[in-house]
């Protein structure tokens, strides 16, 4: 929020404090053969710093579209966008990114491993770009390893893993680096039940304890119950 002189500036700075998300007038449009697509359109979502927010909506309403947007993936919208204090509409893509690997921690559908690194390596990744001193990675990566039970994999190649193995490597790499904003797409889409609960109380604990703003995907209203808000999506558009 900008401080226009209007209101106290304590009040002002607390509630720039708060709020980490704010999207205005969003929209992500594919130019199509038949004319222009809005996969959104016009999005207005604000998250505060501590929300655990679930993204609800059938197959092609932009759940997806959404998630990449508010993890800097994706550049091709327009509108405005702020994330922690940041404009994101004025920075270019370096600034993006160099924001991305501070603050954000992302969990994929399809995992995003890298195929050529083992476990052990994959994991490393996000601790070199914040600049974690090599001396100090061994240690952090172990805990990971031993926090998802993935001890014996840890010089495994992703193919070497089951579906639900490399989600589990997914998820342990979305939060080594102990980002700010966790953003999960159906985190829990190729685990058992059991795994997806543990993840799902896991996801709880950072928010609970640590205070991690947590954006999920989800088609499960269990996983769903386990956050704060619901925002639901059709075509594009958030229901109201
Ligand atoms: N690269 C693309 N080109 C054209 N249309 C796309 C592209 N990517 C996604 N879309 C369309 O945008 C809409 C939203 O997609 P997505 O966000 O993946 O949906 P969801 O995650 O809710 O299932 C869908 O209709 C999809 O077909
Ligand atoms: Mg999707």
């Amino acid at each position: 929020m900008a401080y226009n002189g209007s209101v106290p500036l304590a009040r002002a700075l607390q509630q720039q404090a708060h709020s980490m998300i704010s999207l205005r007038k969003i929209n992500r449009v594919y130019p199509l053969k038949g004319g222009p697509f809005y996969a959104l359109r016009n999005i207005d979502l604000s998250i505060k710093e501590g929300d655990f927010l679930s993204i609800m909506g059938p197959s092609g309403s932009g759940k997806s579209t959404l998630l990449h947007i508010l993890g800097l993936h994706d550049n091709a919208w327009d509108g405005s966008y702020d994330f922690a204090g940041a404009a994101v509409h004025q920075l270019d893509r370096k600034q993006r990114f160099a924001l991305q690997k501070q603050h954000i921690g992302f969990v994929f559908q399809s995992y995003h491993l890298i195929d050529d690194l083992t476990v052990y390596e994959n994991l490393e990744i996000p601790l070199s770009y914040r600049d974690v001193p090599k001396k100090n990675r061994e240690s952090i990566v172990c805990d990971a390893l031993d926090r998802f039970n993935i001890v014996g994999k840890r010089d495994l190649y992703p193919n070497q893993l089951s579906g639900g193995q490399q989600q589990l490597v997914g998820i342990a790499r979305a939060l080594v680096a102990k980002p700010r904003l966790i953003l999960a797409d159906e985190p829990t889409g190729n685990l058992h039940s059991d795994q997806g609960r543990e993840i799902m109380e896991l996801f709880r604990k950072l928010n609970n304890e640590d205070g991690v703003t947590i954006v999920q995907v989800t088609h499960s209203d269990e996983n769903a119950g386990y956050g704060s808000r619901i925002v639901r999506l059709a075509d594009g558009l958030i229901i109201p």
